[in-house]
């Protein structure tokens, strides 16, 4: 079911989707529409709606105007669909995560944010890139905030089981997880009109195959942290495991004491985020 407020452009994507399942081979089931009756009963939902970035403009610049639109959807979405898993894409992602979470009451375990697979992605396509080696083999996680300080944890980086500090200098590696960091804006310049596409929903996917067919994934996702990694009350991207019933678990691992301090950085740029909210 895809849902817009734009009337035909959800139809119209329905459509082109359907006439691609002969093709790609599924069936052609796919329902656009302007109202969300027909959502009723989901068992997923994924809210990217909202305004995206324009060249120039932060995440949180997004703040105030998102903030209307993502806690409309999930009135809506709670309201019809009152057991469902909601992924939140919409940015500011953390700051959205709060919005949905507040306004559905839903509990942690089905209220997730996409942001640490694809901010992962970007960082694992460089370190291939680099390395000359294919992006199956390398391993490694982003967690922390969709911002401007996500921490790329290096410590557990490695590519086919070999610590990548072995194989990129530390110099480098900082210019990787700079650009990294700077992975959504890269896109945004370069589009000037919107932004990236491809890369996130190929993550939100990723998370409902998990959710769908109860895989028990280990994948960095947003999650709202009750005490874990010393942060209480916002959600931020940690590993978690994923299956049926959403968040099963929040996987505290050992971080090494700088990796720490990015993280309570990140999560301090969060809890700013949240605050900022309450006065719009
Ligand atoms: C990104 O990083 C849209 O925030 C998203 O590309």
């Amino acid at each position: 079911m895809l849902v817009d407020i734009v009337e035909g452009m959800p139809q119209g994507k329905a459509l082109d989707l359907n006439e691609a399942g002969p093709v790609v081979g599924y069936e052609p089931n796919v329902v656009g529409t302007n109202g969300y009756e027909e959502t009723a009963g989901s068992d997923i939902v994924v809210i990217t709606s909202g305004f995206p970035r324009q060249p120039g403009m932060s995440r949180d610049d997004l703040l105030g105007k998102n903030k209307e639109i993502v806690g409309g959807v999930a009135r809506e979405v709670a309201e019809r669909s009152p057991d469902a898993i909601i992924i939140v894409v919409t940015n500011p992602l953390d700051a959205m995560c709060h919005v949905a979470a507040d306004v559905s009451g839903f509990p942690r375990q089905r209220v997730i944010g996409m942001a640490g697979i694809l901010d992962s992605a970007r960082f694992r396509t460089f370190l291939a890139w680099e390395l000359g080696v294919s992006v199956r083999d390398v391993t490694g996680f982003v967690l922390g905030g969709h911002g401007d300080t996500m921490v790329p944890v290096v410590s557990y980086t490695n590519v086919a089981g070999v610590p990548v500090r072995q194989k990129i200098s530390e110099e480098r590696l900082e210019e990787i997880v700079q650009r990294t960091r700077d992975g959504g804006a890269e896109v945004v310049k370069l589009l000037q009109k919107g932004s990236a596409f491809y890369a996130p929903s190929a993550a939100v996917v990723e998370m409902v195959d998990a959710i769908v067919l109860d895989q028990k994934r280990v994948l960095p996702c947003a999650a709202l942290c009750q005490g874990e990694y010393g942060i209480d009350g916002l959600f931020v991207g940690v590993p978690v495991r994923l299956g049926a019933a959403g968040i099963e678990e929040i996987v505290e691992i050992d971080l090494e004491d700088a990796e720490k301090e990015q993280l309570q950085r990140s999560a301090d740029a969060v809890r700013e985020l949240v605050e900022a909210m309450k006065t719009l």
